[in-house]
């Protein structure tokens, strides 16, 4: 049976849920303890959106489910994570069917505050800077988004954190937004933080396409357009399975997805997931980055490569 979440738009209101579910949760594990295992602490999974939400988010959600004993999804389009010209008017607002699919989910608590209720005095004065790594690839494209992101990321767990008290948070995020999840696992550490990343792979379409809030934007025909994406990912790692990741170049793999119709490439590049530069000799790990226009929607994608 589904039920639905309870939608709650104030932070104070938040906390007391959230400090309440746990206490509740914690009750039962007691009771369900043994004479010889004492019981651990109930935990609360967080899965921050912006809603619209889809497959991937879906995934995110399943997973925070499985691994906690309370769940919130917060639906919040950040402002302060969108440039000049960007889509933060036209980004779909869908809490009714968001609160329909995390009902499904069995979630607990949808915060959906509203702009004024996160940023009360107006734009925050303060940020957290996102450093060098979130001036590469989409900070590059979208100067201050990461600072964006990271912003509200902390603002949600300096809210979540002391309501969990000595409960544990795991925050759920995405790899397909994958210098995202660096930067925050790097905040994380520089902050301290006592929150938990779980990193979650990415969820494709059965024809590859990453699923994506922005793909809403896409007609039929650039769905399929956008599919030279993931194909020349798959590609790239099939040739550097073979060849090995020295002196590997990219240059065929661009020239690929430039020229394919109704698409304009941004930059396909590797790098080491953790620092997001170019792997060297110590990286245990390549990613490939893609980023492009299909149309005038702008898309990423990214695949481990080895
Ligand atoms: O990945 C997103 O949807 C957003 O960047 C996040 C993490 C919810 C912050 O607004």
């Amino acid at each position: 049976m589904t039920t639905s979440p309870h939608i709650v738009t104030s932070v104070d209101e938040l906390q007391k849920k959230v400090r309440k579910a746990l206490k509740q949760a914690q009750v039962q594990l007691n009771a369900q303890a043994t004479d010889d295992a004492r019981p651990r602490h109930s935990t609360l999974g967080f899965v921050p959106t912006m809603g619209a939400l889809h497959d991937g988010h879906a995934q995110l959600i399943r997973r925070a489910r499985e691994q906690n004993d309370v769940v919130v999804v917060s639906v919040f389009i950040n402002p302060l994570q969108f440039g000049p010209g960007e889509d933060f008017d036209r980004y779909p607002r869908t809490l009714e069917a968001d609160a329909a699919l995390a009902g499904e989910a069995d979630v607990d608590f949808i915060f959906a505050p509203t702009v004024e209720e996160m940023y009360p005095d107006g734009e925050p004065a303060v940020r957290v800077s996102a450093g060098e790594m979130g001036t590469f690839f989409e900070g590059a494209t979208r100067p201050g988004h990461f600072d964006g992101v990271l912003t509200v990321v902390n603002k949600f767990f300096n809210i979540l954190k002391p309501a969990a008290g000595r409960h544990l948070v795991n925050a759920y995020f995405g790899q397909k937004d994958a210098q995202q999840l660096a930067l925050v696992q790097r905040m994380v550490a520089d902050f301290n933080h006592s929150v938990t990343i779980k990193s979650v792979s990415m969820v494709r379409e059965d024809n590859g396409l990453a699923y994506s809030s922005r793909n809403q934007y896409l007609s039929d025909e650039q769905r399929e357009q956008a599919l030279v994406l993931s194909r020349t990912l798959a590609l790239l790692r099939e040739q550097m399975i073979a060849k090995g990741p020295e002196n590997f170049d990219l240059s065929a793999a661009r020239e690929r997805i430039d020229s394919a119709e109704g698409v304009r490439l941004d930059y396909l590049e590797m790098v080491d997931p953790t620092t997001f530069k170019a792997p060297t000799a110590d990286s245990t790990r390549v990613l490939g980055l893609v980023a492009a226009y299909v149309g005038e929607t702008r898309l990423i994608d990214n695949m481990e490569l080895l």
